[in-house]
């Protein structure tokens, strides 16, 4: 049997849509709260340093209010490092983060960066917050993160779901890879960026994945169908994924 496949639901575009009337609705601890109902194992937020959507209000709620694991998504920062550290959430995956970029373009140097990242490592890790480091799927990557002394590693999904025809094949079998490595390296292996009804099964078939981290998509499709319903149905694609691999690797 495969491990079970967890799912952290992203909220932040909840508040994007909220701060484009600056009000409180749509509220995203409310979402979060459904998504907890709707079979989210986790709630994800990323707290930008320019506040585009989640606010710090934002993560004080979630933190208090909210009953699931929560995974902060931020920048390696003096700020954001304080931040977490006032209300240690479960989890701090560290993105890298450019003003001027729509969404979190590429992933983190875990390799170039290695001097600048270390501290935030350890920081983290002493306060007894989970940190995974979100990185391209490059055994390079991998093995800063392991250097780094970061448990989990969150494998950048965004390219593979943007591709198409050979080059999506070519990008799975890079992820497949590097999923594969992190089984050998110690790290506990996460995924994430841009997953869709679409694209999600592969990367719910590879057996070392151990979370997927999901916002964008699940929030656009509720506008059709309702949160609940958008967050059931990935968690039945990924369930689904895994049912066949578990009957692939017993068959
Ligand atoms: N994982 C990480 C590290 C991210 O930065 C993001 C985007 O905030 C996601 C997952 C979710 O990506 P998407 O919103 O495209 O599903």
């Amino acid at each position: 049997m495969s491990r079970k496949l967890r799912l952290g639901v992203n909220i932040d575009h909840v508040a994007t849509i909220r701060n484009a009337r600056g009000g409180r609705h749509p509220d995203p601890v409310r979402a979060a709260r459904q998504a907890a109902q709707a079979g989210a194992d986790g709630i994800t937020a990323h707290l930008r340093e320019d506040r585009r959507h989640i606010s710090d209000h934002d993560i004080a709620r979630l933190s208090r209010d909210i009953d699931l694991p929560l995974n902060l998504e931020m920048a390696a920062t003096d700020e954001m490092l304080e931040i977490a550290l006032r209300h240690k959430p479960h989890a701090a995956c560290i993105v890298p983060e450019k003003r001027e970029e729509r969404t979190t373009e590429g992933g983190l140097d875990a390799a170039g960066g290695f001097d600048h990242l270390k501290p935030y490592v350890e920081t983290l890790g002493r306060a007894g917050i989970r940190v995974s480091l979100f990185i391209e799927a490059s055994r390079e990557q991998l093995e800063a993160a392991v250097a780094l002394g970061a448990p989990v590693v969150e494998l950048h999904t965004g390219a593979y779901c943007e591709a198409e025809g050979e080059r999506r094949v070519a990008l799975l079998h890079q992820l497949a890879e590097a999923a594969a490595l992190t089984e050998t390296l110690g790290l506990e292996c996460h995924a994430g960026h841009g997953l869709s009804f679409d694209t999600v099964a592969p990367i719910a078939a590879l057996p070392e994945v151990m979370e997927l981290n999901i916002g964008h998509f699940l929030v656009g499709e509720a506008i059709f169908g309702g949160l609940d319903s958008s967050i059931k149905r990935m968690r039945a694609l990924m369930d689904r994924a895994r049912d066949e691999l578990d009957g692939e690797m017993s068959a």
